[in-house]
C-alpha cells in the first residue's frame, strides 16, 4: 500500500514506539491520527498531527471514535496497534510468602491492555473496513517476548496472543483485501525499557546480542512501513531484535 495519501490510525502514538512511528508515517505521507489515552501527550502533539483520547480496553469507545474518524477522514486504510504496557512480575516471588504468586487481578489487567486492546481496535477498524467495502493493513507490535520471557508471564503470554491473531487474521482477512502482520522488537533503546530493567540487565542483554546494542525506535518504524509498502506480506510476524533471539 502506498503510505502517501493513506490514513492511519496508531494507538498509544502520543509517545514511545507510536510517536515515532507516527512520525514515520506521516513523513511518508500518511494522514495520521493518534489514539492514546494520556491527554497531556496528546496536547503536545506537533500542530499537524490529528491526537484522539480514547482507551482501547473499551469496545464502545473504540466503535465510536473510529465510525467519527472514518465520517472526518473518509476511512482508515492503516491500523496499527501499538498501545501496550510492559509488565513485569515473576509466577512465584519466595521473597513474598505472604503474597508468594503471580497477582492474578494484575496478570488479567496485562492481558487486557496488551491482548484485549488489539482484539478490539482490530475488531472496530475491521468492522467498518468489511462495511465500507475497502482494503486495509494491520500491524500489531507485538514483542520477542512471546517466545515466553522470565518474569513476564502475562506480557509473554499476551504478545504470543497478538502473534496467533496476527497469523488468523491474515488467514480470514486476506481475502477480503486487509494484510495484517506483526513486528516483535527486541529491547529498544527507550524511556520504558529504561524504567523496566535495571543497568546491569541492560548491559547483560547488550552483551548477548550479536548487534551489541539496543534498538532504535527508528528501526522499528522503518519495520512497520515495510510491512505496510509490500503488498504481498501478510501473516507475517518480523523481529526487530538485533539477532538476540536466534
Ligand atoms: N520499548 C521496547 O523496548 C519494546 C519492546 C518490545 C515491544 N514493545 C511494545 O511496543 C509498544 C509501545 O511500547 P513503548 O515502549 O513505546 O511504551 P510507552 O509506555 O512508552 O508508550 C505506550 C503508549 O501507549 C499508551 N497506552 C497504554 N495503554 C493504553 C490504552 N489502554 N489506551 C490507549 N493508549 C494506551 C500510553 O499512554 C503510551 O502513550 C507496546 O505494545 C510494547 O509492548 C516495546
Amino acid at each position: 500500500m502506498e503510505l502517501e495519501g493513506s490514513v492511519a490510525l496508531v494507538t498509544g502514538g502520543a509517545k514511545g514506539l507510536g510517536l515515532t512511528i507516527a512520525h514515520y508515517l506521516q513523513e511518508r505521507g500518511a494522514k495520521v491520527i493518534v489514539a492514546d489515552l494520556d491527554t497531556e501527550a496528546l496536547a503536545a502533539l506537533q500542530e499537524n498531527m490529528e491526537g484522539c483520547v480514547l482507551d482501547v480496553t473499551r469496545l464502545d469507545d473504540a466503535k465510536t471514535v473510529i465510525k467519527e474518524l472514518i465520517e472526518r477522514h473518509g476511512c482508515i486504510d492503516v491500523l496499527v496497534n501499538n498501545a501496550g504496557v510492559i509488565y513485569s512480575e515473576a509466577m512465584v516471588n519466595i521473597m513474598n510468602p505472604v503474597g508468594m504468586m503471580h497477582d492474578y487481578h494484575r496478570f488479567r489487567q496485562s492481558i487486557t491492555a496488551n491482548l484485549d486492546s488489539v482484539f478490539i481496535m482490530t475488531s472496530a477498524v475491521v468492522e467498518q473496513m468489511v462495511m465500507r467495502r475497502t482494503k486495509g493493513v494491520i500491524i500489531n507490535i507485538s514483542s520477542i517476548s512471546a517466545c515466553g520471557n522470565e518474569g513476564q508471564s502475562a506480557y509473554s503470554a499476551a504478545k504470543a496472543g497478538v502473534n496467533a491473531m496476527t497469523v488468523t487474521w491474515s488467514k480470514e482477512l486476506g481475502r477480503l483485501g486487509i494484510r495484517c502482520n506483526a513486528v516483535a522488537p527486541g529491547f529498544i533503546d527507550s524511556v520504558s525499557t529504561h524504567n523496566a530493567l535495571s543497568e546491569s540487565i541492560i548491559k547483560h542483554i547488550q552483551s548477548n546480542t550479536p548487534l551489541r546494542r539496543l534498538g532504535k525506535a527508528t528501526e522499528v518504524a522503518k519495520a512497520v512501513v515495510s510491512l505496510i509498502e509490500n503488498d504481498f506480506m501478510n501473516g507475517v510476524v518480523l523481529k526487530v531484535d538485533g539477532g538476540l533471539t536466534i
